[in-house]
C-alpha cells in the first residue's frame, strides 16, 4: 500500500482506518466527498470486486479534473451530498454497501489562492466550494449586519472575540478585498494577550466559521446522513471523517441516536418494537489518528472517523 499512497495527490486522511472499517466485500459504494480521489484510489485498489464507485463533489473543478484523470469503475458527478435530489438518479435502484464522507475542504482547495480559503495565501474573498452557487464571502461581508457576522463567527468559528472581530469587519468595509487583508483586520481586532498565548493564527477560527457558513456545511448535515442511511443496505456501513468538534457532534448524535433506537426497543421486552432499529457504532467512540498518521500528515491531527454498521433487522 506504501507505493500507492505515494502516488496520491491528496493524502487521504485516516486511510488505514478507512480501509480497515470498510465492509469485506463491496459492489456499490458512494463517496460523497470525492476530492482528488485519495480514498477512492486506495479503496478501488483494495477492492477489485467493486462494480461502481459513485463519487460526488460539489466543486465543479474536481469533476473537470476527473474528466482528464479517469479512474476505472469511478462514476464522478458534481453534486452536493446534502441534497439527495442531486444524486439519487445516479444510484438508480442500487442499495449501497458503503458510504464514505470526508467532510470539509481539500488541500487542493486550501492551497489554491484563487479559491480564497486560506488566510496564508493572498486571494479573492470567495470561499465557495462550488463557485457557481450562492454568493462570495466578500459579497456577504459587505451585506450582512454586524449581528449576523458576530453570530456566524461565534457559532461556527467558536471565536471568543466574535463581537470585536465583527465590529472591525463592518468598520473596515470597502478597505479589504483579499484573504490576507481580511486576516489582518481580524488579527488586529483580537486582544494581544490572547494572540500571545495562542498556538494558532488569530484568523483561524473566524475563517473556519465563515467557510462553514458560506458553504452551509452544517445546516443540512444531520438530515443528509438520514437520507444516505436509507440508501445503505443491511450490513452496509457509513463512514464519516470530520475535522472539528461541531461536525463531529452532529455525526455522533446522529449515530448514537440510531443506536439508541435499538436499546429503547429492548427496554420494552422482546415482542415490543418501539422504533425500527438501525444498527450500531463500531467502535463506539470516534477513531483518532495514530502517531504515525500525524507524523505522515500533520493536518490529520484533529480528524475523527466514526463508523456506523447498519443492522440486518
Ligand atoms: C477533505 S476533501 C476529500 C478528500 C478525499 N477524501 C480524498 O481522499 O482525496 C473534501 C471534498 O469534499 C467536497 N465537499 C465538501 N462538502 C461537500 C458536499 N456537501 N457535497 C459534495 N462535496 C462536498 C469538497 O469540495 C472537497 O473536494
Amino acid at each position: 500500500m506504501k507505493a500507492s499512497i505515494l502516488s496520491i495527490e491528496h493524502y487521504p486522511v485516516l486511510w488505514r482506518e478507512v480501509l480497515t472499517h470498510l465492509p469485506k466485500t463491496i459492489n456499490f459504494i458512494m463517496d460523497g466527498t470525492l476530492g482528488h480521489g485519495g480514498h477512492a484510489k486506495l479503496i478501488l485498489e483494495a477492492h477489485p470486486e467493486i462494480e461502481t464507485y459513485f463519487g460526488l463533489d460539489r466543486d465543479p473543478s474536481v469533476i473537470q479534473w476527473f474528466e482528464k484523470n479517469r479512474l476505472p469503475r469511478l462514476v464522478a458527478r458534481q453534486a452536493n451530498f446534502q441534497r439527495a435530489s442531486e444524486y439519487m438518479d445516479l444510484l438508480g435502484e442500487q442499495k449501497l454497501c458503503c458510504c464514505l464522507l470526508d467532510l470539509g475542504t481539500s488541500q487542493n482547495q486550501l492551497q489554491d489562492p484563487s479559491r480564497g480559503f486560506s488566510f496564508l495565501r493572498e486571494g479573492p474573498l470567495d470561499m465557495r466550494m462550488n463557485p457557481t452557487e450562492g454568493i462570495s464571502l466578500l459579497q456577504w461581508l459587505m451585506e450582512a449586519s454586524e449581528a449576523q457576522i458576530t453570530s456566524v463567527l461565534f457559532e461556527y468559528g467558536e471565536e471568543k472575540y466574535s463581537r470585536k472581530v465583527a465590529q472591525a469587519i463592518v468598520k473596515n468595509r470597502g478597505q479589504f478585498q483579499s484573504t490576507t487583508e481580511l486576516a489582518k483586520i481580524i488579527a488586529d481586532a483580537i486582544p494581544w494577550s490572547s494572540k500571545r498565548d495562542s498556538k494558532i493564527h488569530p484568523a483561524t477560527r473566524s475563517f473556519q466559521g465563515l467557510r462553514i457558513y458560506i458553504n452551509e456545511e452544517l445546516s443540512g448535515l444531520g438530515q443528509s446522513l438520514e437520507q444516505i442511511m436509507r440508501r445503505i443496505r443491511p450490513g452496509g456501513r457509513l463512514l464519516v471523517i470530520s475535522f472539528h468538534s461541531l461536525e463531529d457532534r452532529i455525526v455522533k448524535q446522529k449515530m448514537r441516536g440510531w443506536e439508541e433506537e435499538i436499546r429503547s426497543r429492548s427496554l420494552f421486552g422482546p415482542g415490543e418494537v418501539v422504533k425500527e432499529s438501525l444498527g450500531k457504532c463500531v467502535p463506539r467512540s470516534a477513531i483518532k489518528p495514530t502517531d504515525l498518521e500525524i507524523q505522515e500528515n500533520s493536518p490529520s491531527r484533529s480528524a475523527r472517523l466514526r463508523v456506523f454498521v447498519k443492522g440486518d433487522v
